[in-house]
């Protein structure tokens, strides 16, 4: 009864559930999420990460946030803890949530390129193990907060290294002309670690780096690790201040539709990351450092799939002679903004039953009023897809319900978890009184 498969009669089960019970019973779209698949994944990183960079191996341990961007709850945020991760959250919202959970304050990170004073108070207050500095003038707002609440505020500083990864320009975050990080190459990142060093009420725990994210292919962490690792080594020979933690961001990718290559897996990151470190630092004649990464997308995106009732089913005639199958669901861009803002490929499969009907060239679309509210661009679906079919869209769990709106006033869908054959409601469906709540008139 665990993973995503086949019943006997062909309708799709996650942890052992039909499908159809969970579409009868919370209606749909739903956020369907695998809790064993969420919590391996989880694991499999705090494993794959403790081992690679132990003592033993000449390193310096190793932490694993979770970045909860990708997506938050409260059961999410305790699942993660308790496989062994951390929490890395970027705004107030984000951070009372992993409080909510439980989440101790030193497992928990603030990030931001404008983080409030209440953001900052809230995380200070709370001990937060780091607040990760984005900006020069942030340092002295940090200071400030910090001095009023009496405490010593332990920081990294966010270095923008110049590598340039990622599938889309969007989500790309290393490269100069964007808005993230203090840069390597200008010096930025050498005046921020020289402005924390002055201030007693600082603490610089160390450097990190984030490059982007959906990425597949390792050798940008190398490149940017090598970077970070080198202005680490320079600030401890100029200042003596030897900091002890860096950080490797995240941005692991993932599997959507089987055709873009094979996804790195947290052993392969690990050993990865680990040998750069171990290799770099021999070379600088630093010590290693302890290393912590930000995977968001690998944790939670596979472990989810979106389930729709398929409604309108048009077909259309194509310029190059052919046609399309236009499948209508009851979701769309207020439930998955990525392919109207990314381009972003997912995949579709008719999950209510088996159907030995010839395939058809089908696009998947939403409810919404605009043309570019596609959910699948391009699938195969059953030629006989008719309305009240149950579609499933395959990893949908990171930035899906965190990035979904209300556009058309459409009430955002829950979020379910199934474990064991039994489902439960980790963040329930919005309703149109949920909406009319919130318009004061
Ligand atoms: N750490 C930092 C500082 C980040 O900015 C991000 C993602 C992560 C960690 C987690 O990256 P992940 O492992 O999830 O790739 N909305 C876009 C993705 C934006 C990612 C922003 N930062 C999307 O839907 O593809």
């Amino acid at each position: 009864s665990t993973g995503t498969g086949r019943g006997d009669d062909g309708a799709l089960r996650v942890a052992g559930l039909d499908v159809r019970d969970l579409a009868r019973e919370h209606g749909t779209p739903a956020y369907v999420v695998d809790e064993a698949d969420l919590r391996t994944r989880a694991r499999a990183y705090a494993t794959a990460f403790a081992e690679a960079f132990a003592p033993e191996a000449g390193l310096a341990g190793a932490d694993v946030y979770y970045a909860g961007k990708a997506f938050l709850s409260v059961a999410v945020a305790r699942w993660v803890h308790e496989e062994g991760l951390r929490v890395d959250t970027a705004t107030g919202g984000e951070l009372a949530v992993a409080l909510r959970a439980g989440v101790p304050g030193e497992a928990i990170g603030l990030h931001g390129n404008n983080k409030s004073d209440a953001e900052l108070t809230t995380a200070l207050e709370h001990g937060v193990g780091r607040v990760v500095v984005d900006s020069l003038p942030e340092i002295e707002r940090v200071a400030a907060v910090a001095e009023r609440l009496g405490v010593v505020a332990p920081v990294m500083v966010r270095v923008t290294t110049g590598v340039h990864a990622g599938g889309h320009q969007f989500i790309a975050t290393a490269h100069e002309d964007q808005k993230f990080g203090l840069s390597l190459t200008s010096g930025a990142a050498r005046k921020a670690v020289d402005e924390i060093l002055a201030r007693p009420g600082l603490d610089l725990i160390g450097l990190h780096s984030h490059i982007g994210s959906q990425i597949l292919d390792l050798a940008g962490f190398e490149v940017a690790a090598r970077a970070v690792l080198g202005l680490r080594a320079e600030v401890a020979a100029q200042t003596g201040h030897l900091m002890p933690e860096v950080d490797l961001g995240g941005g692991y990718g993932i599997a959507y539709t089987g055709h873009e290559g094979p996804a790195p897996t947290p052993a392969q990151i690990a050993t990865t990351l680990a040998d750069v470190v171990r290799r770099t630092c021999a070379e600088l004649g630093t010590p290693v450092p302890r290393i912590s990464v930000e995977p968001g997308r690998s944790i939670v995106g596979p472990s989810t799939l979106t389930l729709y009732t398929v409604g309108t089913v048009k077909d259309v005639a194509l310029d190059d002679g052919g046609r399309r199958t236009y499948v209508s669901v009851d979701g769309g861009m207020s439930d998955n903004i990525r392919p109207a803002l990314y381009e972003a490929e997912y995949t579709a499969a008719l999950a209510s039953r088996a159907s030995d009907a010839e395939p058809v060239r089908a696009r998947v679309v939403g409810k919404h009023c605009e043309s570019g509210d596609i959910v699948v661009h391009g699938v195969a679906l059953p030629g006989d897809v008719h309305d009240g079919d149950l579609l499933a869209v395959p990893a949908t769990g990171a930035y899906g319900r965190s990035m979904a709106s209300n556009y058309n006033l459409v009430p955002r869908p829950p979020v379910l978890a199934v474990r064991d054959g039994a489902a439960r409601v980790l963040v329930r469906r919005e309703t149109i009184e949920d909406l009319l709540a919130l318009d004061e008139g």
